[in-house]
């Protein structure tokens, strides 16, 4: 039996958002995008791999899980299989903490953790970069969620060259502020969604030219920290994402009544002068990119309206980190 190892990872917003991918199966993006690590949401998880048991074991928030649930874990944990030789069945534990009422189960630092548990579990230890193409074939968003701070997923063109690379730290005075909207599971999943948006939305290819620039026009903001010109970006970019879902066929909308609630107020923090930009993923719930010294006053504004465990400050959230002997 091997040793049981144990890795924390934060979840990310996408700022500049990954919508729609080029191959399937290897999870290739079809658009480089580019994140905020968290603080407030996170994934633990502790991976062994065990002669013993007859399958994959995946165990989360303590609730032993179904076939479904284990097929998708154990897809990434063959990768790891493979490369190590390994051909123990793993067990896997697995707690998110995130504010209770969220009710946010999160992919992206879940995928994440698997990763960097199976990582060591396997005594593989790949560096980051490299890890963080094994995170991509859990789920896109997982790629991006190996290192905190501001995180780029460059596109690439093949398994190898489509991984994340850090940008910056994000310790000047940053922080997000979401809003849950609603905390069941939603609609149409992301990977369904965008699917269909790139079949068969007529505003998808202008969706990647401009998400092109953008990229570029967004890491100029960060290295200049400049702020406005950051939040100015966010903004713009989520809701270009969102325009290609409306243009698909059937057209949908992940927003609510609350979610446009939750913006307009990003807007009214705006015109009292508080600098505060909102985005929005594959579902209802708002994310206010801000000064993290303004996040107080934020919550405060957003919870004249939502309640406020529904209000949750985030810092910028760390790299993935080897919590074996905490
Ligand atoms: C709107 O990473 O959840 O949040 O790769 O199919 O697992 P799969 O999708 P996922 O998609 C995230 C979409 C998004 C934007 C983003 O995080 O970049």
């Amino acid at each position: 039996m091997g040793k049981e190892r144990k890795v924390r990872a934060y979840t990310n917003i996408a700022l500049i958002k990954y919508w729609g991918k080029k191959d399937e199966t290897l999870f290739l993006p079809m658009n480089s995008s580019l994140s905020l690590t968290l603080d407030s949401f996170y994934t633990e998880t502790a991976v062994r791999f065990d002669g013993s048991l007859e399958r994959d074991e995946f165990w989360l928030n303590d609730v032993q899980q179904e076939e479904k649930a284990v097929q998708k874990i154990s897809r990434v944990l063959d990768l790891f299989r493979e490369t190590a030789g390994i051909t123990e069945p793993a067990y896997v534990t697995s707690t998110n903490f995130v504010p209770t009422a969220a009710g946010l189960a999160s992919s992206a630092s879940g995928l994440a953790a698997l990763a960097g548990a199976a990582n060591l579990a396997s005594g593989l230890h790949l560096d980051k970069r490299t890890l963080s193409t094994y995170a991509r074939r859990g789920s896109g968003s997982a790629t991006r969620s190996i290192y905190g701070g501001f995180v780029e997923w460059q596109m690439g063109t093949n398994n190898d060259d489509s991984y994340a690379v850090k940008i910056d730290d994000a310790d000047w005075d940053i922080g997000m502020v979401t809003v849950i909207v609603n905390s069941k599971e939603k609609a149409v999943s992301s990977r369904a969604g965008m699917k269909n948006t790139v079949l068969t939305s007529p505003f998808y290819p202008s969706w990647l030219e401009s998400t092109a620039k953008d990229l570029t026009e967004i890491k100029s903001a960060i290295r200049e920290q400049d702020f406005q010109k950051l939040g100015e970006i966010t903004e713009s970019n989520g809701m270009k994402m969102h325009a290609t879902v409306l243009g698909a066929t059937p057209p949908f909308s992940y927003w609510e009544p609350d979610s446009i609630v939750a913006m307009h107020m990003v807007r009214e923090l705006r015109q009292q002068g508080i600098p505060c930009y909102f985005t929005m993923d594959a579902g209802p719930n708002v994310k206010v990119l801000c000064r993290l010294s303004d996040s107080q006053k934020i919550q405060s504004y957003l919870t004249t309206y939502f309640s406020p465990e529904k209000v949750i400050i985030s810092g910028p959230g760390k790299d993935i980190e080897d919590i074996t002997n905490e």
